[in-house]
């Protein structure tokens, strides 16, 4: 009777398919290298004029603007957040002398333009005044080193 019950499924599982190998694991789309990017300003970026007073207000309203959406890299103080891990890279500290030396304009543009996949468009997100205000915040800041 076993033998009679083996004949008979023995054929049935042989006939089965082969089961089929794992499916490889799907490719991850290749993250894409952000080690080159860089800012792209307008051409004449170092001659943009600041065309607001900046002034104690101005200072004030970037501040607010600053602590909303800029220190989650750039720190409370402008000193840079070095410590997160999910940065693809560390920001400057915006303190430097080298960052004194720079003009309204180029500050203005950089934080209107961004860095793709590095730090964020501020025109997107930003009105040209509130950029101004970061800016006249940005020369507030007391300079380090
Ligand atoms: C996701 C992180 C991130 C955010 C958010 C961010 N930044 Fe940056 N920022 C960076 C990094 C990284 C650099 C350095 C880029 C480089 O030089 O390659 C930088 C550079 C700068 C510079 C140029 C400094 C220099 O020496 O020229 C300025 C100015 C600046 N950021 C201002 C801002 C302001 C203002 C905001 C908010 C509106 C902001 N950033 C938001 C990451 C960020």
């Amino acid at each position: 009777m076993k033998a009679l019950l083996l004949s008979l499924l023995l054929p049935g599982l042989l006939l089965q398919e082969p089961a089929k190998a794992p499916e490889p694991p799907k490719a991850e789309a290749p993250a894409p290298d952000y080690a080159k990017a860089t800012w792209q300003l307008p051409d004449n970026a170092a001659a943009t004029v600041n065309p607001t007073q900046g002034g104690p207000e101005a200072v004030a309203a970037g501040q607010a603007l600053f602590l909303k959406g800029c220190v989650f890299c750039h720190g409370e103080d402008g000193s840079g957040n070095k410590n997160n891990p999910r940065m693809r890279r560390t920001p400057p500290d915006l303190r430097s002398v080298e960052l004194r030396k720079e003009s309204d304009g180029t500050l203005f543009w950089k934080v209107s333009k961004g860095i793709p996949g590095i730090m964020p468009v501020g025109e997107k997100r930003l009105s040209e005044a509130e950029r101004w205000q970061i800016v006249a915040f940005l020369r507030s800041i007391e300079t380090v080193k």
